[in-house]
């Protein structure tokens, strides 16, 4: 039995619905906060249980007979790594032989102030004794292409990572690493740094979003402090904060890769800019 926490996300969604191709509906659990929002799945045989990061008598009884976990990583944070560890807990009384965990690129040496709460847990993880494997996910490409419908509105994007290469894949490539390691042979403690097979800077992708809509959209840098101001006018200032900082630490190359590690994990090349592109408009 395979369990997927937070599979009513959109990450999760995706690694379920991956899950669903490969093994049969009822060997997959989807582990969630809100049940009624997984009755769709429920529907097509998986089975839901609620499991809460913040109830740990949830955890226990959602872990009952699972072989193995994928922790999606949550989204309060500064109340990630407590969650978390009530994740491993749970996993280890359940005898889970295998969690896999959402990190971060590089959750080691990152200097992304988001990178702290992924290793607080990468390291509770080592130290459970339970058998892991470190999806160290990059940007998703969503968090760059989500802005696209303002851009074109207002002429330009903007963004603080000046000239700095950002190897973001899809959140549907990153569901396939999961997918992949949560139904393939040996993957027991492996980390491995998952991102595109291509980087693109900012102003890549707003030269790419100007050619395919035939219309010249800019990119304006912003000093770090003041992009945060802007996010913070929609988006609360913790989220804005962080943002901004992973903005500036890709300026320095923090969000970038070329180890090829997702390709090969999933056996396939990663989608070029110009289909992701593509995609994002057609969605927009
Ligand atoms: N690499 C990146 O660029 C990037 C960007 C954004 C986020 N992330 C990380 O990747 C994770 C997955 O991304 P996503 O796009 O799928 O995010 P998402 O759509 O916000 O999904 C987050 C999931 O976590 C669940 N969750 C949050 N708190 C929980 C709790 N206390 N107990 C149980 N479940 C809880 C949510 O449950 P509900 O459905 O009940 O809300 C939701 O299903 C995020 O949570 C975040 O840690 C990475």
């Amino acid at each position: 039995m395979i369990v997927v926490t937070g599979a009513t996300g959109k990450l999760g969604s995706l690694v379920v619905e991956g899950l669903l191709q490969k093994v049969p509906a009822n060997q997959i659990i989807a582990a969630v906060r809100t049940p009624d929002k997984a009755s769709g799945l429920g529907a097509r045989g998986v089975q839901i249980r609620e499991a809460d990061y913040s109830r740990p008598e949830t955890l226990n009884a959602a872990f009952a007979g699972a072989t193995k976990v994928l922790l999606i990583s949550g989204n309060e944070l500064g109340q990630r790594v407590a969650q978390h560890k009530a994740v491993v807990d749970a996993a280890k009384a359940a005898g889970v032989r295998l969690l896999a965990y959402t990190s971060l690129l590089r959750a080691d040496t990152s200097k992304l102030l988001l990178a702290a709460e992924h290793l607080a847990t990468e390291k509770y993880l080592r130290a459970s004794g339970i058998a892991f494997t470190l999806l160290r996910n990059g940007w998703y490409a969503e968090n760059l292409t989500a802005g696209i419908a303002a851009a074109v509105q207002q002429g330009a994007f903007i963004g603080a990572s000046k000239d700095g290469r950002i190897a973001a894949a899809t959140r549907a490539e990153y569901a396939n690493a999961a997918v992949a390691a949560l139904t393939g042979e040996g993957h027991e403690n492996q980390v491995y740094e998952l991102a595109a097979d291509t980087a693109f800077t900012r102003a890549e992708l707003a030269a790419e979003v100007s050619k395919q809509i035939g219309k010249s959209i800019a990119y304006h840098n912003l000093p770090e402090a003041e992009y945060e101001k802007v996010l913070a006018s929609f988006l609360p200032p913790e989220l804005a904060r962080i943002i901004a900082d992973a903005e500036a630490q890709a300026a320095e190359g923090a969000l970038d890769d070329d180890s090829h590690t997702l390709s090969r994990l999933v056996g396939r090349a990663t989608m070029p800019l110009a289909d992701v592109v593509a995609n994002a408009l057609q969605a927009s």
